[in-house]
C-alpha cells in the first residue's frame, strides 16, 4: 500500500453540512490522512473540532493564510499535498488559486468560483500549476450515474433526442417566508454564494450530470427564476431550456422551494433506441426503458456492468452503497491523479467541468436579467 495522501481541510467544520461527507469520503478507500485543516474562522472553534474528532492540533492553523505559510516551511514529504476547499463559495477561488499557485493539488466544492471570469481565471492557474484539481460534484461518483454515462457512449440509446434534468428540494422554504431569516443565510447572500442561488447550489448539479452521461455539451439556455420575494436577490427556483450539441434539446429544472421536496435529483436520457432514468434518493437502481422491450433495471456490483462503474462498487451486489461511497470514488480517482497512476476521465469532474458550471450559471442568470432570451454559452 502507498503512503497516505496528506490531506488538509478548510472549511467543512463541526458546523458544516458537507464536512462530515468529505472526512467520511477520505478515509472510505484508505488513500488519505487529514494532517491539517482550517475548519472554522474561528480559531478556538477549529482546535475544539480537531480535538473532538482527533486530530492533532499542532497544524490546525488560525487562518488559510497561516497554512500556507507554515506549511510552506515544512520538508515537502511531511507537508499537505492536497487540500479540500469546503468553504462557502466566496472563498473557494481565491483559496483554490493560493493553493496551486504554491504547489497543493486541490479538491474544491461547486460551485467552483463565484463568477465565469474567476473560473476562467483559475483554469490558467491551473494550467500552469502541473496539479491536480477535482471539483466535487458529488453525483458522478455513483456507480449506476457512471454505467449511464459508459453504455450512452457505447451507444445504447442510439441518437439521444431529449435530455430532463431536475433538482428538487424544499429546504429554503423554512427561511425564504421569514424576512429576517432570508437576511441571514449565506446561500442568499449574493457576496458570499454568487450571482445565483438555486442553480449556482443544485441546478448546476443537475447541468453538469448531462454533461457528464451523454458526453455532449450544453450550447445555449433560456431561463425563467423565480425568486418570491422583491428584497430577496437570489433565484429560489428556476427552470432552464437548454440546446445541447447534435441538436439534442431538454430542460434544467432545479428548485429549493419544492415543498416537501427533500433531496430529488433525477436525470432521463431518451434516444431513439432507449431511454435511461436515474434518481439520486434511489441510487442504486438504472431503469432502461424501451418502447419495445420490458422495463430493465441495472444494480450496481454486477460483472455486467462497465469497468468505470464496477471501480465505484466496492462491496458484492445487493449491499447499499450511498453519498459517501459516491463522494469516496470521487476521492479515490483524485488519489490516483495525484499519486501519477492511469485513471479514466470519469473518475472525478474536473477544471473543465467548473468552467463549464460557471459559464452555465452565469448564463442562465443573463437569460432572465434580459428577458428570458437564449444565451450561448461559450
Ligand atoms: N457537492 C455537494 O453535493 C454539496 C452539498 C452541500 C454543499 N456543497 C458546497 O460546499 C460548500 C460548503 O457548504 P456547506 O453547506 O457545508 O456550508 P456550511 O455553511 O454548512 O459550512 C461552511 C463551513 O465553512 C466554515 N468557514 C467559513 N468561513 C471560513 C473561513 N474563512 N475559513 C475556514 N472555514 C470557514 C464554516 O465555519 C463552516 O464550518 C459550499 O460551496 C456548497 O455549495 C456541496
Amino acid at each position: 500500500m502507498p503512503k497516505k495522501i496528506r490531506l488538509g481541510i478548510l472549511g467543512g467544520g463541526g458546523d458544516s453540512l458537507i464536512g462530515v461527507l468529505h472526512r467520511v469520503a477520505s478515509f472510505i478507500n484508505d488513500n488519505y490522512e487529514i494532517v491539517g485543516a482550517v475548519f472554522n474562522p474561528d480559531h478556538e472553534q477549529s482546535l475544539e473540532f480537531a480535538r473532538e474528532i482527533d486530530i492533532p492540533t499542532n497544524r490546525i492553523y488560525k487562518d488559510f493564510d497561516t497554512l500556507v505559510e507554515e506549511e510552506l516551511k515544512l520538508p515537502e514529504d511531511e507537508r499537505i499535498e492536497v487540500c479540500s476547499v469546503l468553504t462557502p463559495n466566496f472563498l473557494h477561488f481565491p483559496m483554490a488559486k493560493k493553493l496551486l499557485e504554491n504547489g497543493f493539488h486541490v479538491i474544491c466544492e461547486k460551485p467552483m468560483t463565484m463568477n465565469y471570469e474567476e473560473a476562467k481565471d483559475l483554469q490558467e492557474v491551473h494550467a500552469n500549476s502541473g496539479k491536480v484539481f477535482a471539483l466535487t460534484h458529488t453525483y458522478t461518483g455513483y456507480p449506476m450515474v457512471r454505467q449511464m454515462r459508459e453504455m450512452i457512449k457505447a451507444g445504447a440509446l442510439g441518437k439521444i433526442h431529449k435530455v430532463d434534468a431536475r433538482y428538487y428540494q424544499g429546504w429554503i422554504n423554512e427561511v425564504i417566508h421569514d424576512k429576517e431569516k432570508r437576511s441571514t443565510v449565506w446561500r442568499l447572500d449574493p457576496k458570499k454564494a454568487g450571482i445565483s442561488s438555486c442553480i449556482g447550489d443544485i441546478g448546476v448539479h443537475a447541468s453538469n450530470l448531462i454533461e457528464y452521461t451523454t458526453g455532449l455539451k450544453i450550447k445555449s439556455v433560456l431561463c425563467d427564476f423565480n425568486y418570491l420575494y422583491d428584497d430577496n436577490l437570489m433565484d429560489v427556483d428556476g427552470t432552464v431550456l437548454v440546446r445541447m450539441d447534435k441538436h439534442v434539446k431538454g430542460v434544467v429544472r432545479a428548485s429549493q422551494v419544492a415543498t416537501g421536496e427533500e433531496n430529488g435529483l433525477a436525470i432521463a436520457i431518451y434516444g431513439e433506441k432507449g431511454a435511461f432514468r436515474w434518481e439520486q434518493e434511489k441510487p442504486n437502481f438504472l431503469y432502461k426503458m424501451s418502447d419495445s422491450e420490458p422495463l430493465q433495471v441495472y444494480k450496481p456490483g454486477h460483472a455486467y456492468n462497465s469497468e468505470l462503474s464496477l471501480n465505484a462498487s466496492k462491496i458484492p451486489a445487493g449491499h447499499p452503497e450511498g453519498i459517501f461511497d459516491s463522494m469516496a470514488n470521487i476521492y479515490l480517482g483524485a488519489a490516483r491523479a495525484i499519486r501519477g497512476e492511469t485513471y479514466n476521465d470519469g473518475e472525478f469532474p474536473t477544471m473543465q467541468d467548473g468552467v463549464r458550471g460557471m459559464n452555465f450559471i452565469e448564463s442562465t442568470v443573463a437569460s432572465h436579467k434580459q428577458g428570458n432570451v437564449w444565451i450561448d454559452l461559450d
